[in-house]
């Protein structure tokens, strides 16, 4: 980045005495802007071609503008470019370097345009692009989810309520929550796209232009459903990238529950799965730890979604109308969260594979937890007791299960009728847990039968 040049500024008309080095660099945001360099040359590009068609500017303007800008981005593309402080952002960065390049054409090219709906447009394409990235990345995560969870369709393990044995459920089951959590993250996303995808250039620096501009026109060029509506709105709204934010937020929540769970499974008192060792680091200090790192890491980021997310929303709240030079810091929130996000889903889409279960372990942790003790209720109501009677029957022999040290599948019949006479020997059937599995076999239930059914239904979306 090279520094000090001050007969650069677009304004020095203006201005007697040039900006300190501190405010200059306070006042920056190529630094972190420059990264949407193709969407603002894509977006100038078009606007350009627009110019031209309503006679604004001349075809051999149109023509200098389209050769000078082939060459920036093979400037930008080899790392030729020289990206300047002095030009503040990378809008004026591209600009100054096409006029070096082509002369007056170059200063043509902001004709009817200004910074206000230019950032606002090289925004919008931006994270268009970036959504479009994080839905190809949540298919895979969600096809991943379903691979695993048809491997794993008639694996029980406790289901927990109050991170206590509750039920037993499929791992696969358990699985398949988080792949409809992740198909609502999906739509989110697909819904964010829709109204980030409007075009905001033509609304100038607020107020729209003087020159015969036809917006539509710039819109189809570069793949928008349509205009925004208001120039003021244009200009100022970040609407779009809290929502998205907000969408990021849930995601990663929702991965952040997912990696809590591996965390515990993988800890040697559960057992109930292994991450591949390549998702794992060692300690500098305990020579036999095996640490899980990366959904440690993930769960922590997630935290710093909320941040962003957060810094956005508070951006927002106080400016009045129409642009303020606050909406240049939507930017480094709004990245971090486009990278973290990104870079967790591709994580996981490789880390879900990886994972190996233990089914002893989960069945023995089902064993202790009296996990059928609600089936034995049913079985009872089945046969005339009201619930309420049955839940007390229930309770009273866990009790005495737990006196002997024994599940309540391995009380004697007779021990058994002791709490109820309905009890008889077609009792053994009930308490078993492959028994309690199959039996919830109605849509959205845990039978192994209804995982599959879920997956294919899924996997048909
Ligand atoms: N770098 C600025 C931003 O990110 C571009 C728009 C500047 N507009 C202005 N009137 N100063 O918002």
């Amino acid at each position: 980045m090279s520094q000090s040049d001050s007969s650069l500024y677009t304004w020095a008309g203006r201005f007697s005495e040039p900006m300190s080095d501190l405010v200059k660099r306070y006042t920056a945001s190529v630094d972190f802007d420059w990264r949407m360099w193709r969407q603002d040359i894509r977006a100038s590009l078009a606007h350009a071609t627009m110019l031209a068609r309503q006679n604004i500017i001349s075809t051999n303007d149109l023509a200098d503008i389209e050769r000078g800008m082939a060459q920036v981005v093979s400037e930008i593309e080899t790392g030729n470019f020289v990206w300047s402080l002095d030009l503040e952002d990378l809008h004026l960065n591209i600009e100054k370097r096409l006029t070096a390049l082509v002369g007056d054409a170059g200063k043509r090219l902001h004709t009817g345009r200004s910074r206000n709906d230019q950032v606002a447009t090289d925004i919008r394409l931006y994270l268009r692009d970036s959504i479009d990235d994080i839905v190809i990345l949540l298919g895979k995560f969600q096809d991943r989810l379903l691979d695993l969870a048809e491997k794993e369709a008639a694996t029980a393990l406790p289901g927990f309520t109050h991170l206590q044995v509750a039920q037993p459920i499929t791992f696969g089951h358990h699985l398949l929550a988080y792949f409809e959590m992740v198909r609502r993250d999906a739509e989110r996303f697909a819904d964010c796209r829709r109204r980030t995808n409007r075009l905001p250039l033509g609304a100038a620096a607020l107020a729209g232009t003087t020159y015969p501009i036809d917006r539509q026109f710039v819109a189809d060029l570069l793949g928008f459903d349509g205009v925004c509506e208001n120039s003021l709105d244009a200009v100022s709204d970040r609407d779009f990238a809290i929502e998205f934010c907000a969408a990021c937020a849930l995601l990663m929540m929702h991965i952040s529950r997912l990696s809590e769970e591996l965390v515990l499974w993988m800890n040697p008192r559960f057992g109930f799965i292994r991450l591949a060792d390549r998702f794992c680091t060692g300690s500098s200090i305990m020579p036999q730890k095996r640490n899980p790192d990366v959904p440690e890491l993930a769960r922590g980021k997630t935290g710093r979604i909320y941040g962003h997310l957060t810094a956005l929303l508070t951006l927002m709240k106080g400016q009045p109308l129409a642009y303020n030079k606050d909406n240049q810091e939507d930017k480094e929130p709004l990245f971090d969260t486009i990278d973290t996000v990104n870079d967790t889903l591709r994580i996981f889409v490789e880390l879900i594979p990886g994972i190996t279960t233990n089914p002893e372990n989960m069945r023995d942790a089902l064993r202790q937890g009296f996990a059928t003790a609600t089936d034995l209720a049913d079985y009872l109501t089945r046969k005339g007791l009201p619930f309420r009677d049955a839940h007390e029957a229930v309770g009273l022999a866990v009790r005495r299960a737990e006196e002997l040290g024994v599940d309540l599948a391995q009380l004697s019949l007779g021990e058994l009728q002791r709490f109820s006479t309905r009890i008889s020997d077609d009792v053994f059937a009930v308490l078993s847990i492959d028994g309690s599995l199959a039996a919830r076999r109605h849509v959205g239930g845990t039978a192994p039968e209804q995982v599959l059914a879920a997956i294919a239904r899924a996997r048909r979306g």
